[in-house]
């Protein structure tokens, strides 16, 4: 294939992605036991012979990621991707690779085979996780500087990822993690473990974290789009531990998660939100409430969240009172402060035809002159309850064009 057409393939292969801008992250692994982050194992220095002995002390309630991926659906979320196995090296599948998995142990049970049929069942897409480097396996560390020791885990990862792409019908995203200690993909033979990905599941994307870009970018923590021309995917915790974590209480509210949203819609990104079930597969209430005020709001608004979107940032700027998301000729201006009875937006280099509330459709009443589009007649306090979000569609002759001059960029 050339560039250009492995290119053609690949913006046929991710419009589903990008169109559906909005999906869940699950980490559920023994860690959620403890309850002190994913990483508790590494960073508490805990032997191995003694962590494993959670395997052994899981009992998962029935049957949760139904639980999840309606939850998803209702959010308006339209893809998950779970944790299959971690980097604590405990698979969630039933494995042949290792007895170190959810069968063979206390859950009993296939715990990824329900992640796949909950999500066929609420119309999810679904992406699998998979860490690359594994605290458990003898050779996850040995590998680096011992060659057969290498061979074995290659085999070891590569085994479980051709179960992982076989066992389970159609899987749409395969999404690496940490890479190490190999130095390069060259060692991690990424391009044949992603090949035989792509031979197994073709269609399927392929994250950036196999040391090889691949399909999609994945800035961690921070909404901030790639360089034009490639997709990516913020993936963000919720409460700033990916793992079930009690004690972490720092929840983003509904608004934020909004905030996040219209960041990647205005930068042609996606949103991975995290949930970190508690051992029994239930979600905190904190992250149910805030999502059902996140789903109820995008079943109004999403509109301007959904779709192929244009980058804003050769468009539109920030002002006070609003951010913007673009659909060609449509912005749709996030009034996060509301201006009152009428809101000034200076710069608009293109003609407005028509503005309206996005929730309802009730049309708003404007007049543009050079450089300033005044909207009137709008009501004195946020006429959105949910969130305090509200979104102005703006219909424009032409793809719109804002300039504001020096001294007047307001930050994001
Ligand atoms: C980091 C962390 C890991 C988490 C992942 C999610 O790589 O090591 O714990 O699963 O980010 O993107």
């Amino acid at each position: 294939m050339t560039d250009a057409s492995k290119q053609c393939d690949r913006d046929q292969r991710i419009e589903w992605f990008v169109k559906a801008r909005f999906g869940l992250f699950v980490h559920w692994g023994l860690y959620s036991l403890l309850g002190r982050h994913e990483w508790v194992m590494n960073r508490e220095r805990i032997p191995v012979e003694e962590y494993e002995k959670l395997a052994d002390a899981w009992r998962p309630g029935p049957f949760p990621a139904r639980e999840w991926a309606k939850l998803a659906r209702s959010a308006g979320m339209k893809y998950a991707v779970l944790t299959t196995k971690h980097h604590e090296g405990f698979c969630l599948w039933d494995t042949e690779m290792t007895d170190y998995n959810a069968v063979r142990h206390a859950p009993g049970r296939d715990l990824v085979r329900e992640f796949v049929d909950a999500c066929r069942e609420e119309g999810l897409r679904i992406g699998f996780y998979h860490s690359l480097m594994d605290w458990h396996h003898p050779d996850g560390v040995a590998c680096l500087n011992d060659e057969s020791a290498r061979r074995r885990f290659l085999d070891y990862i590569q085994g479980c990822i051709r179960e992982l792409c076989t066992n389970y019908g159609k899987i749409d995203i395969f999404w690496h993690d940490v890479a190490w200690p190999l130095p390069d993909a060259e060692a991690w033979e990424s391009e044949k473990m992603n090949g035989m990905i792509r031979e197994l599941q073709p269609g399927i994307l392929i994250n950036n974290r196999s040391k090889l870009p691949e399909d999609f970018g994945t800035p961690e923590e921070s909404v901030r789009a790639a360089e034009p021309g490639r997709a990516w995917e913020a993936c963000m915790t919720f409460n700033g531990s990916w793992g079930y974590m009690p004690s972490a209480i720092d929840w983003h509210s509904a608004r934020d998660v909004l905030h996040m949203l219209r960041k990647a819609a205005g930068g042609r990104g996606n949103l991975l939100l995290n949930i970190g079930p508690a051992p029994d597969g239930s979600i905190p209430d904190e992250a149910i409430e805030r999502l059902a005020t996140v789903g109820e709001w995008l079943s109004k608004n999403g509109e301007a969240v959904y779709g192929l979107t244009d980058r804003i940032d050769e468009h539109l700027q920030n002002v006070p009172t609003g951010r913007w998301t673009l659909k060609g000729r449509t912005a749709y201006f996030w009034s996060h402060r509301w201006p009152g009875t009428e809101l000034t937006i200076g710069g608009l280099q293109t003609p407005l035809k028509r503005a309206s509330y996005l929730d309802g459709g009730d049309e708003i009443e404007f007049e543009q002159t050079d450089d300033r589009l005044v909207l009137n007649g709008l009501p004195e306090a946020c006429p959105d309850e949910l969130a305090s979000i509200c979104v102005l569609k703006m219909e424009f002759e032409d793809p719109p064009r804002q300039v504001l001059g020096r001294g007047c960029v307001v930050i994001d």
